[in-house]
């Protein structure tokens, strides 16, 4: 039972949209409508620049570390901490309070990594970084971070099976939302920053 409440609160957290709230206070608009269309901290920057961008980064972020500290703090498993997460970042993607039409779920996925397991998603942020100094697509460094953090895992030993398992599928579901940024890099279509 106490999981389950767990469950509902981490995707009802994972729905609140700061790119949206922001959009909507600052310019009152629908940032969907905007840019890319997607909910997030890079469309954020493109809408309203760079310093709502950094609060929504930031505050996306938290929203997955969050969920991780209380479900650190109630069951003290790793396991449903980052299922915790998962389920976050599904709340971010597909919003109860928005029409389920959210963002890509990246900020959020890095909250949950980094509250989970910090040196693995230190070393892939530092490796994304990199990859999008250079592309100069956000996109492809946020790929690059989903597919590379839960490899690392693997060399954390205190992490269980499940738990890294649960990482590799969050990274999925935000994966599968970059299927249109993936088909414009592919195109040579995809909007550099
Ligand atoms: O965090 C989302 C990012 O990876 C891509 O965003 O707006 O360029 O589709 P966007």
């Amino acid at each position: 039972m106490k999981t389950i409440v767990l469950f509902v609160i981490s995707y009802l957290i994972g729905s609140i949209s700061f790119s949206y709230l922001l959009t909507k206070v600052l310019r009152n608009e629908d940032i969907r409508n905007h840019g890319s269309g997607n909910a997030g901290a890079t469309n954020t920057l493109r809408v309203l620049g760079k310093k709502p961008a950094i609060a929504v980064l930031l505050l996306d972020c938290f929203k997955g570390i969050f969920v991780v500290w209380i479900a650190l703090w109630i069951t003290n498993s790793p396991f449903i901490a980052v299922l915790c997460g998962l389920i976050a970042v599904i709340g971010h993607n597909y919003p109860v309070f928005y029409g389920f039409k959210g963002g890509k779920g990246v900020a959020t996925a890095i909250g949950v990594f980094a509250a989970s397991a910090f040196l693995p998603s230190l070393i892939a942020g530092v490796i994304a970084i990199i990859t999008i100094w250079v592309s100069r697509f956000v996109s492809l460094g946020s790929i690059v971070f989903l597919i590379l953090t839960p490899f690392f895992m693997l060399y954390q030993f205190n992490l269980s099976l499940e738990a890294v398992s649960a990482s590799f599928l969050l990274s999925m579901v935000s994966i599968w939302k970059h299927r249109g940024n993936i088909a414009r890099i592919w195109s040579g279509n995809e909007r550099k920053i």
